[in-house]
């Protein structure tokens, strides 16, 4: 599943399906791999208050993390309105997969020509703030 996003991307998909989006109307769905070879799912889940609205990404991560899951392998997030659109997480979510992330973690990203690239951490995020 590393180097096949396939399966990955199947299941952010599953969990896109349960989007809380009504403001935006941009689902959004993300699966991360710890490295038990456990997947977690998150969905976006917006609120009326718009700053209270959270990420795919950040819902994810936060249950790998209350589940045991201590690094991430790879990552995918799928989102789009009425179809799927090119999808690369938000700077903030930027920084929380790389608070969990080593040098070969992959991050799968649907392209503008809907390719599904992969890329590190380093490349999405450079010159991070690490502590
Ligand atoms: N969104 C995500 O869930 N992940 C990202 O990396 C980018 C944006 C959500 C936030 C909001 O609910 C909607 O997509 C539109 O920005």
């Amino acid at each position: 599943m590393k180097d096949d996003p396939t399966s990955l991307i199947e299941a952010a998909s599953a969990a896109r399906r349960f989007a809380h989006a009504p403001y935006s109307g941009f689902m959004v769905g993300c699966a991360v791999l710890d490295e038990n070879g456990d997947v977690h799912c998150g969905c976006n889940v917006e609120n009326a208050a718009y700053p209270e609205g959270i990420c795919a990404e950040a819902n994810a991560i936060g249950t790998m993390v209350a589940n045991g899951g201590k690094r991430i392998v790879a990552i995918a997030a799928v989102g789009g309105k009425d179809t799927v659109e090119p999808c690369t997480p938000c700077g903030g979510c930027r920084q929380r997969i790389l608070e969990f992330a080593d040098v070969d973690t992959r991050v799968y990203v649907i392209a503008g020509d809907g390719a599904v690239r992969a890329h590190s951490i380093d490349e999405l995020l450079p010159a991070s703030f690490r502590l």
